[in-house]
C-alpha cells in the first residue's frame, strides 16, 4: 500500500465534489472490504483467487451443480447480513442528502449503500436479496426469505430459482445499464471508489465520463487503469479517504 493523498490532492478533490451540478459515484467491491466482504481480485483474500468464478458465477456452472452454486451464494447473502456498512457508505449516503443530483451506481450486490440509507442506487449487477428462475425469469416475490432454503427452490414452470446477480457471460439488465450510461455520459465528475476496473462494461463508464470532459476521482489503495486516467488519484481506504473529501 503506498502513501496516502496530499492535503493538495484532498483539497482538490472536495472542491471538485461540492462544486459539481451533476455528480456520479461508481463503486465496486473495495468499498464493503472494510465492512468485511471480501473483494474478488485481491490476490489471496479476492474471492476469485480461492474459489472459480467459472463453476460459482455462470450459468453453466449452476446447471452443472445447482446446490454448489446456491450454497456458495447462500453463504454470501449470509456475510451480507451480517456485514454492517462502513464509513465510506456513510458519506456517499450523507452527500447524497445533501445533493440530491448525486447518482451511485454501483457494482455491488451487498445493498449496503441504501443500509447506510443511500435513497437512490443503480444495481449494475443486481443484489443479492433478489432471486429469479432461471427458466421464466419470475421473480421470486414470496414472503419467505428465500435463502431459508438449503437448495434453489422450484418455480411453479419447473426450473430453478437463482440469485438474481449478473454472471460472467451475460448481459447487464438493459435499462440500468441504459440509466448507468446516461449518468456517465452527463455528470461532470465522477467519483469512483474501490473497482478494479477490470470487468467491462461497468469499467467503461469513468472512460467515457473522462472523454466527455468530467473530472474523474479515483479512491483506491492501488493503483489501476482507472487511477492512471483519474484527474486525481487517492490512494487509501474508502472509509478512511471519503469522509474527509465529502464532508464539510
Ligand atoms: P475487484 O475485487 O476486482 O477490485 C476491488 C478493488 O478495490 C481493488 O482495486 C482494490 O485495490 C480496491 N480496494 C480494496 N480495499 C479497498 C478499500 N478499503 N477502499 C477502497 N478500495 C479498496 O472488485 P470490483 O472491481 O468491484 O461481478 O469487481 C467488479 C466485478 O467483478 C464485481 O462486481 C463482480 C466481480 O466478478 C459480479 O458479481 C457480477
Amino acid at each position: 500500500m503506498r502513501s496516502g493523498p496530499s492535503a493538495n490532492a484532498l483539497n482538490r478533490s472536495r472542491a471538485l465534489i461540492s462544486e459539481a451540478s451533476r455528480l456520479v459515484c461508481l463503486t465496486g467491491a473495495g468499498i464493503s472490504a472494510e465492512s468485511g466482504i471480501p473483494t474478488f481480485r485481491e490476490a489471496k483474500t479476492g474471492l476469485w483467487a480461492r474459489f472459480n468464478p467459472e463453476d460459482l458465477a455462470s450459468e453453466a456452472g449452476f446447471r452443472r451443480d445447482p446446490l454448489q452454486v446456491w450454497q456458495w451464494y447462500r453463504g454470501r447473502y449470509q456475510s451480507v447480513l451480517r456485514a454492517e456498512p462502513n464509513l465510506g457508505h456513510v458519506a456517499l449516503a450523507d452527500l447524497q442528502d445533501r445533493n440530491k443530483n448525486l447518482q451511485i451506481l454501483t457494482q455491488n450486490v451487498d445493498n449496503l449503500h441504501e443500509r447506510a440509507g443511500s435513497k437512490s442506487v443503480r444495481h449494475l449487477h443486481g443484489e443479492i436479496v433478489r432471486c429469479h428462475c432461471l427458466a421464466c425469469g419470475k421473480p421470486w416475490s414470496s414472503n419467505m426469505d428465500i435463502w431459508e432454503s438449503p437448495q434453489p427452490p422450484d418455480c411453479s414452470c419447473g426450473g430453478l430459482f437463482r440469485p438474481s446477480v449478473t454472471w460472467f457471460g451475460e448481459l447487464l439488465d438493459a435499462d440500468v445499464w441504459q440509466q448507468c450510461l446516461w449518468a456517465a455520459l452527463a455528470c461532470d465528475v465522477m467519483l469512483v471508489v474501490g473497482t478494479s476496473g477490470l470487468v467491462a462494461p461497468a469499467a467503461e463508464l469513468p472512460f467515457l465520463a473522462s472523454d466527455r470532459g468530467a473530472a474523474v476521482v479515483d479512491v483506491n489503495p492501488e493503483e489501476t487503469d482507472i487511477s492512471r486516467m483519474a484527474t486525481q488519484w487517492l490512494p487509501g481506504s474508502a472509509s478512511k479517504i471519503l469522509p474527509k473529501i465529502v464532508l464539510g
